[in-house]
């Protein structure tokens, strides 16, 4: 399993003890950034790792900001992508086994480094359970894919 991985400064020390703390799993996390506690624009990292995920060279993300919140509105945009913000294990489980969310969201200013840990084990080891939930993703997917159809010929040519 790959794993992209990227924070902005608010969740910068919590993506690095995560990162330690979860390097007993057989899983290969590659970090984005950002490198320091410098401010930066979480939208330039998100997009990053949804990119990445949305044309599947790596198999899930994590985001870690401030709050989670900024990381998974930004990924959302990308199509193919259901990042959530999640800060409890029963979240965590229900919304991949319901949801096949595809990018975890934590924020360094919400969770401490245990509970992150534990929620990033239960995101990556639970599996989408298919069935009733595909119907259910097949109409997000719809939704998707009529407002891209929408913005597209939406376009007009700026001169
Ligand atoms: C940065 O101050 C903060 O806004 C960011 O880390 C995140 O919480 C945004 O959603």
């Amino acid at each position: 399993m790959r794993v992209a991985v990227a924070s902005d400064h608010g969740g910068y020390a919590l993506k690095k003890e995560l990162l330690a703390s979860l390097s007993d799993l057989v899983v290969e996390f590659v970090d984005f950034g950002c490198d320091s506690e410098v401010a930066v624009d979480y939208p330039d990292y998100a997009s990053v790792v949804a990119r990445k995920v949305a044309i599947g060279e790596f198999d899930a993300g994590i985001l870690l900001c401030g709050t989670g919140l900024g990381m998974a509105i930004t990924a959302n945009k990308v199509p193919g992508i259901r990042a959530v913000t999640v800060h409890d294990a029963f979240s965590a489980k229900a919304t991949r086994a319901h949801n096949n969310s595809n990018i975890l969201a934590m924020g360094g200013r919400v969770i401490g480094p245990g509970a992150a840990d534990t929620i990033a084990r239960i995101f990556l080891s639970t599996p989408f359970e298919g069935g009733r939930h595909q119907r259910r993703l097949d109409k997000v997917k719809d939704l998707e894919d009529h407002f891209a159809d929408q913005l597209d010929t939406d376009v007009k040519p700026s001169c």
